[in-house]
Order: structure tokens, then C-alpha cells, then sequence
């Protein structure tokens, strides 16, 4: 039982799912506290039958908080996750701030629950795209060996928060009113429209996404030899990510045992007939806590039997966010 949970960024899109899974969940807590910007202080969110009210998130927010969930961008996170560490609380951050910090455990409980205990006071939730990304692939890996998968995402609006989405649903109204469209959060017209994950791109020619990929797969599958490659983009989808899956396995392997194997896998749900031909789509993995995995096929370009194509979608804010972050809470 946590004596008090507070909620770093709760008038956001992660924020207002952490707290409607700690109902649904019933994570046991004495209270909670809702912390935003100055913008949201004295705002009223209902809760479990009351009003909570937002307040403003300074460095005197942790006194007398035992979890604190994170999620309202690097900067606040790199600011005030120590601090409320050094308060004495657990943090579970969303944000990239602490992921690839050797001393901060990034944890998906699907894939390494056991790097939780060696926390000091922050644990980093992993990147949306990344989790629903392992959670099939790690249990495939558990049992032959991945030595090499190329991603390519289908990321909704929701990823990048509220504002995000409310541009969409604005964008998408005018265009269909004749009007001129005027990007704000994205660089771009996003609807009718995709384009190249808007985050900044290295001298490798990668984006930071794609490298989230690559470098926090290595980190959770305690694996620096697995080769990830990414193309991460963005699509005119509300909520849930999609990707495109090819792995090459040590061993040959048939869509069958991949099937088998996933069908006992936590937090996974096979979506795959042929006929009539019904697949994973965002709008079915919409507020739903399991990663849906389908068209499973070998790789007909692998003919040594190594190769398997998949397609999955999971809910950004779900299981990309939100919800692994409060299994990691639980797991505490
Ligand atoms: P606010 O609504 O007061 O701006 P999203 O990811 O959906 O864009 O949400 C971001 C969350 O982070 C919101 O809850 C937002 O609060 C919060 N946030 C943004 N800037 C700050 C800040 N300077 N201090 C505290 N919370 C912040």
C-alpha cells in the first residue's frame, strides 16, 4: 500500500490514463496528488466519485509521496525526478531522460521485471514504440535467439500528447471544410498526410526515435549484439502504434511455433485469419492493455527458414505508456 502516488503531468494525455488505471487497477494508495504547470493549478478532476484538484508541481511537491508517476517531458523529468528521489520516493518516469542511464533500470515487466530491484530511487519507463515492439519479440527471442530485427512504425498522433491529437482532429475538420491547415505541434500537414518521425535526426542519419529503438532493445534484452535497424514514422492515426516486424532468427523457425509461442506469451493477443482477412489495426488495440501480433509468415527472403515477418499494434498510452508504467508500480 503506497501512502500517497503523485502524477507528474496529470492533465496530459499519459497523465490522465495513469489516473484512470490506478482506479481500474486498483493500485492501493492512501491518496494521490496531481501535479501539472502553473496553467492547470486549481483545476478539478474528477476521481472515484470526488474532485481532486491540480496543483502546481514545485520542489516541495514529493514531501510525504511515496510513488511518483512521471510523464510531462524530459525537461521537468531531468529537473525534478532526482528530486523526488532524493525526497524518498520511487519514480517511474515516461520520459527519455534516464533510460539509457546505466544506474537507472528500464524495465518492461513482460521482459526484465528482475532489473526493478536495482533501482536508486528512478525507473525509467522505455519508449512507446520500443515496448510493443518487445513485448512479442522477447519471448520469440527467449526461445531461439533474434539476431537481427528490422522495425518499421505506423505512430499515432497520441504519441506526441494532447496537443497532438487535438491537431489532428482540427486539421483532419479542415481539410474536409476546404480550409488552409496550420501545423503547430508537427512540422507538417498530418492529416491525409505521414511523414518521417518528426525527432531530430544524428549524424548517423537516424533519428532519435530509431535510436531509442536500437539502444533500449539492447538495454532490456541485456543484449548488445542483437542488431535493430528502424524507420519510425508518423501517421494520421489517433491512438495506438502499428509496426511492421521482420526478424532473423539463430534457428530456423516456422510461423507456427510462432504462434504457439505467443499465444502463452503475457500481455500479447494473436489477431491473424486469413479469411475473411482480419489483422491488428489501431482502432481494435485502442484502450486495450495487450499487444495485438498477426500476418506471422516466414520470410521468404530468408531461405534458410531463419526469417519471420510479423505486424503488431498496442495502445500508445496503454501499454507504450501509461500501463507499464503502473505494472512497473506494481511490480514495487
Ligand atoms: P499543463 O496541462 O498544465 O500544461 P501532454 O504529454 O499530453 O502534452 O501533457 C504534458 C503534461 O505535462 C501536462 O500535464 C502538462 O501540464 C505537464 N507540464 C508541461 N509543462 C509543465 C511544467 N513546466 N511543470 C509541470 N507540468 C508541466
Amino acid at each position: 500500500m503506497f501512502k500517497c502516488v503523485a502524477i507528474v503531468g496529470a492533465t496530459g494525455a499519459v497523465g490522465q490514463e495513469f489516473l484512470s488505471l490506478i482506479d481500474k487497477r486498483n493500485l492501493q494508495t492512501e491518496s494521490i496528488k496531481l501535479l501539472a504547470s502553473a496553467r492547470s493549478a486549481g483545476k478539478k478532476v474528477a476521481f472515484n466519485g470526488r474532485d481532486l484538484t491540480v496543483e502546481e508541481l514545485t520542489p516541495d511537491s514529493f514531501n510525504g509521496v511515496d510513488l511518483a508517476l512521471f510523464s510531462a517531458g524530459g525537461s521537468i523529468s531531468k529537473e525534478y525526478a532526482p528530486i523526488a528521489a532524493n525526497a524518498g520516493c520511487v519514480v517511474v518516469d515516461n520520459s527519455s531522460a534516464f533510460r539509457m542511464d546505466p544506474a537507472t533500470p528500464l524495465v518492461v515487466p513482460e521482459v526484465n521485471p528482475e532489473d526493478v530491484r536495482n533501482h536508486k530511487g528512478i525507473i525509467a519507463n522505455p519508449n512507446c514504440s520500443t515496448i510493443i515492439m518487445v513485448v512479442p519479440v522477447w519471448p520469440l527471442h527467449q526461445v531461439n535467439p533474434i539476431k537481427r530485427i528490422v522495425v518499421s512504425t505506423y505512430q499515432a498522433a497520441s504519441g506526441a500528447g494532447q496537443a497532438a491529437m487535438l491537431e489532428l482532429e482540427q486539421e483532419t475538420r479542415d481539410v474536409l471544410a476546404g480550409k488552409q491547415v496550420t501545423p503547430n505541434i508537427f512540422p507538417y500537414q498530418y492529416a491525409f498526410n505521414l511523414f518521417s518521425h518528426n525527432s531530430d535526426v544524428g549524424d548517423n542519419g537516424y533519428n532519435t526515435e530509431e535510436m531509442k529503438m536500437v539502444n533500449e532493445t539492447r538495454k532490456m534484452f541485456h543484449c548488445e549484439g542483437i542488431q535493430v535497424t528502424a524507420t519510425c514514422v508518423r501517421v494520421p492515426v489517433m491512438r495506438a502504434h502499428s509496426e511492421a516486424i521482420n526478424l532473423q532468427f539463430t534457428n530456423p523457425i516456422t510461423p507456427d511455433e510462432v504462434r504457439d509461442v505467443l499465444s502463452k506469451a503475457p500481455g500479447v493477443r494473436i489477431v491473424d485469419q486469413r479469411s475473411p482477412q482480419h489483422y491488428p489495426m489501431p482502432i481494435d488495440a485502442s484502450g486495450k492493455d495487450d499487444v495485438l501480433v498477426g500476418r506471422i509468415r516466414q520470410d521468404i527472403s530468408q531461405p534458410d527458414g531463419c526469417g519471420i515477418d510479423m505486424f503488431v499494434s498496442g495502445d500508445q498510452l496503454l501499454k507504450g505508456a501509461a500501463l507499464n508504467a503502473v505494472q512497473i508500480a506494481e511490480l514495487l
